[in-house]
């Protein structure tokens, strides 16, 4: 268990005397560290100087590392060794993009090049005009339906290339079950050029399985039944359900049950992003996660950037007692990048026992949040700054100003530096009656400082560094969940809601004995004819 390894009390003794995690002393005390504390994965590099741990604290995570063996559980999660014990499955979507990794001896394993070829295939033709709707149209719009991992990741995706788009096909995303959105969005469009992926690892969800009914629906009624073979698409690991559903044989791109939700984007469940950009595209992506994934076989704990952003993070949570986490991209590209996230960390790592079933002693995962920047700057960031929680943050700036008028590029570094510097250093009493500010105002204008904050920089926004940047996250994430010896690839805490929504829906539609609680019950009162 990680809280009673050696390593771990040393890291605890480390964490005790906060005037050594004073970011002004750390910086005066080593007029380096602005550069020595960076390191990076890849093209992605970290500032970790204005994070409040010492070198010290960092070598002592090294010897963690070392004591929980995690070098070696990397290695049995990548030859397909059973990492999700609860569900006995292995973690495999690193294979999906490096072809280096591919345990043979798994089932689907072989699979893989001939299905990712038929699915980015299928993508070229559509965009070409080769592959046509019932009526002989060529497609302009995808609607990809489909919720948490068969949506976040592609849309995410989509999204933050959307400067480059070349306007051929347009993608767009329904993933709740409320009729608004998917009406919403169908209204708009033309049903003979509109191509529906019904995304769904398990074809089982029932929101995806309801909005993929209402787009059948809206579709025969306009083209009759015969088009349902035309244009729909299927992204499951369940070809029998999708069958069911009117789903052509060959219009079904399977993945496999080692290919978790949160981590399938770079398989089939990301055909939208070649559909809406084209094959190269997509690869391009896995290219740039790739690189991130040929640190694994041998992660220098000393420079590796993700296993450094991992246990910086533990050390928030738990040393430091900081529960939260803010997320703030400084492009608006990334603007789903956050939600993306939350989904990624707080599904893998939202977890309260360990691997064994015992209830874990430390504090798992932070409760992470997001918007682009300079937005949230006039949104939350005066409870960043000011507030009584202290919240680290962490800043995503890209290098490359990507043809943007330099005004606009240099202000929005210039925004997440300032913000940095301001969480960091903060303005004393003493400066703020140098400046002579009116003697009330100075309690409100202090700013204590002392606020951690990491800076992470991808070169530009494109396939190749999204790529990056989604596998440096996916990498942290399990590294964290390793060295806390939880199960990072199940989620069996959205089931009772989920079922308890099944049976909910039942009572408010039929006229059920109610026995719930008398607040719940009063609800569901209101809400009955
Ligand atoms: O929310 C639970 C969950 O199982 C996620 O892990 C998954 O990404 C999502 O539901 C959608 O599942 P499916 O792809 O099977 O429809």
């Amino acid at each position: 268990m990680t809280h009673k390894s050696k390593s771990w009390t040393r890291i605890k003794n480390l964490g005790k005397s906060k005037k050594d995690l004073d970011l002004a002393k750390l910086f005066k005390k080593d007029d380096t560290r602005g550069i020595s504390f960076n390191a990076s994965i890849a093209d992605i590099e970290l500032d970790f100087s204005k994070s409040k741990i010492t070198k010290k604290a960092l070598m002592e995570f090294e010897k963690l590392a070392k004591e929980l063996d995690l070098q070696g559980k990397i290695f049995d999660l990548l030859q397909g060794k059973i990492t999700n014990n609860t569900e006995k499955r292995s973690v495999g979507h690193v294979w999906l993009r490096s072809r280096n990794f591919r345990p043979k001896s798994i089932l689907g394993v072989g699979e893989i090049d001939a299905v990712q070829s038929s699915f980015l295939d299928f993508s070229d033709k559509v965009r070409a005009g080769v592959v046509k709707g019932f009526t002989g149209e060529s497609f302009t719009d995808v609607v990809n339906i489909g919720i948490g991992g068969s949506d976040l990741g592609p849309a995410m995706v989509y999204q933050a290339l959307g400067h480059s788009h070349d306007g051929k096909i347009n993608c767009h995303y329904v993933s709740n079950i409320d009729e608004l959105e998917i009406s919403t969005v169908l209204r708009k469009l033309n049903p003979a050029k509109t191509l529906i992926v019904v995304t769904s690892k398990t074809f089982t969800t029932s929101e995806t399985l309801k909005n993929a009914a209402y787009a059948k629906n809206w579709l025969v009624q306009s083209l009759g039944d015969i088009a349902t073979k035309f244009h729909f698409v299927a992204i499951s690991a369940n070809s029998r359900e999708s069958q069911k559903f009117g789903i052509e044989t060959d219009r079904i791109f399977p993945f496999w049950d080692w290919v978790g939700g949160r981590f399938s984007l770079m398989s089939s469940v990301g055909i939208s992003i070649a559909l809406g950009y084209g094959s190269e595209v997509f690869t391009a992506l896995q290219k740039g996660a790739s690189k991130v994934d040929q640190t694994l076989t041998n992660i220098d704990y000393k420079t590796n950037a993700a296993f450094i952003h991992a246990a910086i993070n533990i050390w928030n949570l738990n040393i430091l007692k900081l529960n939260s986490l803010a997320v703030i991209p400084y492009s608006s590209a990334l603007s789903r990048f956050p939600a993306f996230l939350q989904q990624l960390w707080m599904e893998s790592n939202g977890k309260s026992v360990d691997k064994q079933g015992r209830a874990v002693k430390l504090a798992t995962c932070p409760i992470i949040f997001g918007e682009p920047g300079t937005n949230s700057q006039h949104s939350f960031f005066q409870l960043l700054h000011q507030g009584t929680d202290i919240i680290p943050v962490e800043f995503i700036i890209v290098k490359d100003n990507q043809g943007q008028d330099s005004f606009f590029h240099k202000s929005l570094i210039a925004n997440a530096l300032a913000q940095s510097f301001v969480l960091a250093f903060g303005k004393s009493k003493k400066e703020l009656k140098e400046e002579n500010t009116v003697g009330d105002l100075i309690s409100h204008k202090e700013m204590k400082g002392n606020r951690p904050s990491m800076i992470l920089t991808v070169p530009k926004i494109d396939a190749t560094n999204l790529g990056e940047l989604i596998a440096f996250y996916e990498t942290s994430v399990i590294i964290q969940g390793l060295l806390l010896n939880i199960n990072s690839f199940d989620q069996w805490g959205v089931e009772l809601g989920k079922k308890t929504a099944e049976k909910m829906l039942n009572v408010l539609q039929n006229d059920d004995k109610l026995d719930f609680d008398s607040g719940t019950n009063n609800q569901i009162k209101n809400f009955r004819d």
